[in-house]
């Protein structure tokens, strides 16, 4: 097939990319590299330095490619920053991903896969998150996400549009070529590396009173070439109908002790902690349900163990520097 994946120069992108190529396709990557880096995008794909609001580059990639389906990861996704300038993620998350939906429809492409996250869900009723649980987001960034989910569904019933959104909460590791380079970086797993090389004085842990085993928070850490193979496995299932589905790690989640731990023996250095307050906002526990992709998607994660992750985004840290 020929697809499209925008955003494809990001870290989770770039892996798509990686995947499909892998597995045969031919892949277009359309991102505007604000967030994402050139030399991510994977050497077999054809790259398009371009927005998602410029209708005619989006219009024009579509046909010229002759492309079949569409990945969507471009977005913006900081929470924290989500809350102080909603505007932003509502034209990005939501106008911009509807800009692309015309632009499909103007075309004639009929398949998408999307990515969005398990913030959807906002504070969980019960643990592990499934596709049914209530949603009401607590951030304009799961807010967004949402609402474009629901104009899929709408988007299907009007112009037969079929999706898959995929929702998952923590993105881990590295491919061969690919890994983490948020700038900020607020995700644990890079945080606690640049810690282990001397390049942060300490890893701040928000809160060891938590009901969990060691008394820091859980999460949902998966491996970023699992994630990979889930967008590619969605892209078949869109002939199915439109559709949701979590994805979570398959087990109990790590707590930010296990992954420093990880890290520690992963790396063979010194990782400072220093313990601070709980911050709020964040539940003792996050993990993801993955049931409905297993029976549906043919999905589990392969690589859910932490230290494999985090091996996997040293040993892509160590060859960057
Ligand atoms: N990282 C995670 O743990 C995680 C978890 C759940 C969901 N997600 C979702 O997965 C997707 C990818 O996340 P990521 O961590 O790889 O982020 P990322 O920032 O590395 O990648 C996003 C890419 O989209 C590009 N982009 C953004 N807006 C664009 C626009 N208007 N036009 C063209 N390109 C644009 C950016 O330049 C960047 O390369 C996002 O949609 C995110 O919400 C990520």
């Amino acid at each position: 097939m020929q697809v499209l994946v925008t955003g494809g120069a990001g870290y989770i992108g770039s892996a798509v990319a990686e995947e499909l190529i892998a597995q045969g396709h031919a892949v277009v990557v359309l991102d505007n590299l604000s967030k994402g880096h050139r030399d991510a995008v994977p050497a077999g794909a054809l790259f398009l330095h371009a927005d998602l609001s410029d209708a005619p580059s989006l219009r024009n990639a579509l046909e010229r490619h002759r492309i079949e389906a569409v990945v969507h990861m471009a977005a913006d996704s900081l929470v924290g920053e989500s809350v102080a300038d909603p505007a932003k993620y509502y034209a990005n998350n939501v106008g911009n991903g509807l800009a692309l939906l015309d632009a499909m429809r103007a075309v004639g492409v009929a398949k998408l896969v999307f990515s969005s996250t398990v913030a959807v869900h906002g504070e969980p009723q019960k643990l592990p998150i499934e596709e049914g649980d209530p949603t009401d987001p607590i951030n304009p960034y799961g807010e967004t996400k949402l609402a474009f989910e629901r104009a899929l569904r709408w988007y299907d019933r009007a112009y037969g549009l079929r999706s898959i959104a995929l929702r998952y909460f923590n993105a881990a590791g590295a491919t061969e070529t690919s890994g983490e380079r948020h700038d900020p970086e607020t995700h644990l797993v890079p945080i606690v590396l640049q810690a282990a090389a001397g390049e942060r004085p300490e890893v701040q842990v928000f809160g060891n009173d938590y009901p969990t085993r060691d008394g820091t928070c859980i999460r949902d850490y998966i491996h970023v070439r699992d994630l990979a193979r889930a967008h590619v496995l969605a892209i078949a299932a869109c002939e199915r109908g439109t559709d949701v589905y979590n994805l979570g790690c398959g087990g109990d989640g790590s707590t930010v002790l296990e992954v420093i731990e990880a890290a520690r023996a992963v790396t063979k250095r010194e990782i400072p902690v220093r313990i601070g307050p709980r911050r709020p906002g964040d539940p003792a526990r996050l993990v993801a349900s993955s049931e409905r992709a297993a029976r549906e998607l043919g999905w589990q994660p392969l690589e859910n163990d932490i230290r494999t992750i985090v091996e996997s985004a040293w040993r892509f840290y160590e060859r960057r520097r």
